[in-house]
């Protein structure tokens, strides 16, 4: 018996031994950690339990026969995180600089069987160099197989990426169609073609860093939802980011206590629109201080600056929040802003997450960038997502909601529950002096005329007590109350019905 526990014992020490110290002494150098420590770092101390470490490949051209290391370069599981089931598979750059074979891409595909049956999320970890150059096509459908995957459990179980290395050509796609993605600054890099390619084909010379590094694609590309500056801080915030979610679609996300009371009122509200209607103010001063413990969780916070996206709590249950940011471009809607905004509903929505919008948006952006850029197709995203979730809705217009921006915001229309407005509101088709230079244009040449109209048009429109009027607000409340007015709404949600008629699926303006 003894010598069968330690032939265990030894087999279990080779497959942690990955491709040995050397290699996983550059990792370090490189500022990395290895595949396990990861695991270590993301889930709680203890709790990690290790599937398919024996697991080999079975190629044997190019010498391959006589290279095996047992977990083929992919450490694979599932754990907690605070107590809470998760699925975590971590790419071992030291083993094949962490290529897809087709039994690493098996391992993969089994644990997200798992997550997907026993409903629970599935977080990625890349680190690798793309498919097994020396298997070819087994570790094309490899690929292919972990995408099928990807889609199904899409919506069902959440889906999680943490870039931490070279995560290229093959490697893109699996996270792609997750739902968040982390990278980690100047380790890590995505792109379908490297630079190598690149200049081969077009000429343009490029690096890595350029061209897919984790700055270049939380800021440029949006492909990132966050980026961080070392492995332990990127590994802490997924933990963080598990915390607001359900395990899975199946379930109501995770109430904990909060130590913030649902009544607390925030006198300092009441003076955050400035006097002058073109003076931006910083709408996250207002998010910090109308959820628990000002404590919120920015998705994508330096793509689209002006939308913001996150994830906070109000009285104790997680709430998604969409907030046009007036510091940034006024708060339009841009391609770029309503592509962040539709895909942070539609997550929202398929995870049972009630939406907070707050609106102040001046309408969407003109210009020919834009609409060459198909902002047309892109802001109906927005207006599609909104329309189509029925999770709860609150929302609260501070300022301006102009023209189609009104409607697409959370509107009552697109089934708003409750809708509020600040007395500073504005709602109307636009700002007054845009609508009347229109209405008005035979006054053009007469400054004074014009004037008088503008002035006549704000006393009219610039209010909130049109639109509530007609029932398309249901309160205009004071900026001080809006923590407990929100909390008061969403406590009267919790068993809202919505149905919409049989389809096979949507077709969202992609
Ligand atoms: C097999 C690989 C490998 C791969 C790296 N290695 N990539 N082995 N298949 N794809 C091995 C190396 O041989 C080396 O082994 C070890 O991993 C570390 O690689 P280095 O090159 O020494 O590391 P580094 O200098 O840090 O460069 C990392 C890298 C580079 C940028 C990722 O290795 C690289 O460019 N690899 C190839 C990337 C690629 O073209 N992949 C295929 C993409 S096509 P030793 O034994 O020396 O440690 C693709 C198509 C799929 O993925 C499409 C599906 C839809």
């Amino acid at each position: 018996m003894n010598s069968i526990i330690q032939e265990l014992e030894r087999r279990r020490e080779s497959a942690r031994a990955g491709g040995g110290d050397v290699r996983m002494a550059a990792q370090h150098a490189k500022g990395k950690l290895t595949a396990r420590e990861r695991v270590a770092v993301l889930l709680d101390e203890g709790s990690f339990e290790e599937t398919d470490m024996f697991v080999e490949h079975r190629a044997t051209d190019f010498g391959m026969a006589d290279q095996r290391i047992p977990g083929d370069g992919v450490v694979t599981g599932w754990g907690r995180i605070n107590g809470r089931l998760v699925y975590v598979f971590s790419k071992d750059f030291t083993v094949f600089g962490g290529s897809l074979s087709g039994a690493h891409a098996a391992k993969i595909v089994k644990l997200q069987h798992m997550a997907l049956q026993n409903g629970a999320p599935i977080i990625g970890i890349f680190d690798a160099g793309g498919a097994r150059i020396q298997e070819g096509v087994e570790s094309l459908a490899g690929y292919a197989d972990i995408f099928l995957q990807n889609v199904r459990a899409s919506g069902v179980v959440p889906q999680i990426s943490v870039i931490m290395g070279p995560c290229a050509g093959g490697d893109v796609y699996s996270p792609a169609m997750t739902d968040f993605i982390f990278m980690v600054r100047d380790t890590s890099y995505m792109f379908v073609t490297g630079p190598d390619v690149v200049k081969t084909v077009t000429n343009e010379v490029v690096t890595s860093e350029d061209l897919g590094g984790a700055r270049v694609h939380a800021s440029k590309s949006g492909v990132a939802d966050g980026a961080f500056d070392e492995d332990i801080e990127a590994l802490f915030q997924v933990r963080r980011l598990i915390d607001f979610m359900p395990l899975s679609n199946r379930e109501q996300p995770p109430v904990r206590k909060s130590f913030d009371t649902a009544v607390r009122d925030e006198s300092s509200l009441d003076s955050l629109i400035p006097a002058n209607p073109n003076q931006p103010y910083d709408m996250k001063e207002l998010i910090l201080k109308v959820v628990d413990e000002a404590d919120f969780f920015e998705i994508r916070s330096d793509f689209a600056r002006n939308i913001i996206t996150g994830f906070a709590r109000i009285d104790g249950a997680p709430v998604g929040v969409v907030a046009n940011q007036p510091q940034v471009l006024a708060g339009v809607l841009d391609i770029d802003s309503s592509r962040k905004a539709a895909r942070f509903v539609r997550y929202c929505d398929a995870f049972n997450i009630p939406i907070i919008t707050f609106v102040d948006v001046p309408g969407f952006m003109p210009g020919t960038k834009q609409e060459y850029g198909g902002l047309i197709t892109h802001g109906a995203k927005l207006l599609f997502a909104y329309a189509q979730a029925t999770v709860p809705k609150i929302t609260v217009i501070t300022r301006k909601a102009y023209g189609g921006a009104y409607d697409v915001m959370s509107s009552k229309h697109l089934r708003g529950d409750v809708n509020y407005a600040w007395p500073t509101a504005e709602i109307a088709v636009m700002g007054a002096k845009g609508a009347v230079e229109i209405i008005f244009r035979k006054d053009a040449g007469d400054p004074e005329k014009l004037a008088a109209r503008e002035a006549e048009y704000k006393a009219r429109f610039a209010n909130p007590f049109v639109a509530a009027q007609r029932g398309y607000i249901d309160d205009v409340i004071m900026p001080h109350g809006t923590r407990r007015r929100i909390a008061s709404a969403l406590s009267t949600l919790h068993n809202k019905q919505v149905s919409d008629p049989w389809r096979k699926h949507d077709n969202i303006p992609l």
